[in-house]
């Protein structure tokens, strides 16, 4: 099944997401709809609350990268319960897309390197560190279970030169290839 994406303006996208525990009913089927939405969506990550759940979890497809990282070539997993332990290495700029930020594309300064400890689909831990794409992939989807989009990263004028974007993305005005949930409707 293939959810709306809230999309900016939407209160989901600004809470801090719980942690799920192995009780978690219909785990496989809410991991299997988030997939088919992120590729619907044409997306390479997607959180919990991108469709509405205030969960700690979220997705990433990083194969896209493998033209430049060929060990990315099937890079596909689902991170439960993520908690990051430290980010490293040299900040770089990447151009970043968001899926609930419809049509906005700024360049956000990150460090390139993060180690993560997280749970996989059958709650086995694991404590990884990655770079490069994959790395970026991963900061960006851990932030939206902090309540964090890129946007946050910019400076004070990009901001306001993004309101009225912004202001139409909430309003509804936006209509991306993908289905969306309009805030408030
Ligand atoms: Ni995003």
């Amino acid at each position: 099944m293939i959810y709306p994406v809230t999309v900016y303006g939407d209160p989901a996208l600004r809470k801090v997401a719980k942690p799920i525990d192995k009780d978690f009913e219909n785990l496989q089927e809410l991991l299997a709809n988030m997939w088919e939405t992120m590729y619907h969506s044409d997306g390479v990550g997607l959180a919990a609350p991108q469709v509405g759940k205030s969960l700690r979890i979220f997705i990433i497809d990083a194969s896209p990268g493998a033209e430049e990282e060929p060990e990315l070539k099937d890079f596909k997993k689902a991170f439960i319960n993520p908690q990051i332990i430290e980010t490293s290495g040299d900040e770089w700029v990447m151009n970043e897309g968001c899926l609930s930020l419809p049509e906005i594309r700024e360049d956000v300064i990150r460090p390139d390197t993060v180690t993560i400890r997280y749970q996989d689909e059958e709650f086995n831990e694991h404590e990884e560190t990655y770079k490069g794409y994959a790395g970026r992939i991963i900061q960006h989807e851990y932030d939206h279970l902090e309540g964090i989009l890129f946007i946050d990263y910019l400076s004070p004028l990009k901001k306001r030169l993004l309101k009225s974007r912004l202001s139409n993305i909430t309003k509804g005005k936006i209509t991306p290839p993908y289905r969306i949930k309009i805030p408030g409707k």
